[in-house]
C-alpha cells in the first residue's frame, strides 16, 4: 500500500519515510513512529504534551509526537533516538549524550531518558557550552518520575564537554 503523498516526503532518520498504513486525521507522529516504523525511542507517556517522554527532533527542534499529527510531519526532516549516532556523524554506537547518561548513570526506570536525551541533544546543538541554568531550564518540562534530575543534568553538562572534545 503506498502512503499519501505528503507523508511520502517526510525524512525519518535520513531515510524517506514509507508507511505501511494510511493515517487518520487522528493518528499522531508517536503512533507512526512506533507502530508502523518501529521506532520504539520515543515513549507513549501522558499522550497529552505534558511528560516530554515521546520528544523527537522536527527539523532539529525538540517536539512532542504525541500532540503532532502524523500529516504535520510532511515536508520535515525527523529524528528520533535510534538516529542521533547518523547525527552527531557516527554510522553506528552512541551519540555523544547517550554515552554521558551511561557514565553518570542518569537513569533509574529509563522511561523519561528518551525526552531528557532529545532535549539535551537540540539545547547542545544550538548551544554547546550551557551552564547549569540552562540545562535546567531546558529540562524543566520534562518528568522524570524516579527523581533522577541531578545526574540527568550531571549528565548534560558532561555531554557538552564531550561534545566540544570531539570537534577539536
Ligand atoms: Fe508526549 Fe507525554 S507522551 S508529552
Ligand atoms: Fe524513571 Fe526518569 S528514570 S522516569
Amino acid at each position: 500500500m503506498h502512503a499519501p503523498a505528503s507523508l511520502q516526503s517526510t525524512v525519518v532518520n535520513g531515510q524517506p519515510c514509507v508507511l505501511p498504513s494510511t493515517p487518520s486525521a487522528s493518528t499522531t507522529l508517536l503512533h507512526v513512529l512506533r507502530n508502523d516504523l518501529s521506532l520504539n525511542g520515543p515513549k507513549y507517556g501522558c499522550g497529552l504534551g505534558q511528560c516530554g517522554a515521546c520528544t523527537v527532533l522536527v527539523d532539529g527542534v525538540a517536539a512532542r509526537a504525541c500532540v503532532i499529527p502524523a500529516h504535520g510531519a510532511a515536508g520535515r526532516d525527523v529524528t528520533t533516538l535510534e538516529g542521533l549516532p547518523a547525527r552527531c556523524g557516527k554510522g553506528h554506537g552512541l551519540h555523544p549524550v547517550q554515552q554521558a547518561f551511561i557514565d553518570e548513570q542518569a537513569a533509574q526506570c529509563g522511561y523519561c531518558l528518551n525526552g531528557m536525551v532529545m532535549m539535551a541533544v537540540a539545547l547542545l546543538e544550538r548551544n554547546p557550552d550551557p551552564d547549569e541554568a540552562a540545562v535546567r531550564s531546558e529540562l524543566s518540562a520534562n518528568l522524570c518520575r524516579c527523581g533522577t534530575h541531578v545526574e540527568i543534568i550531571r549528565a548534560v553538562l558532561r555531554a557538552a564537554v564531550l561534545m566540544r572534545e570531539a570537534q577539536t
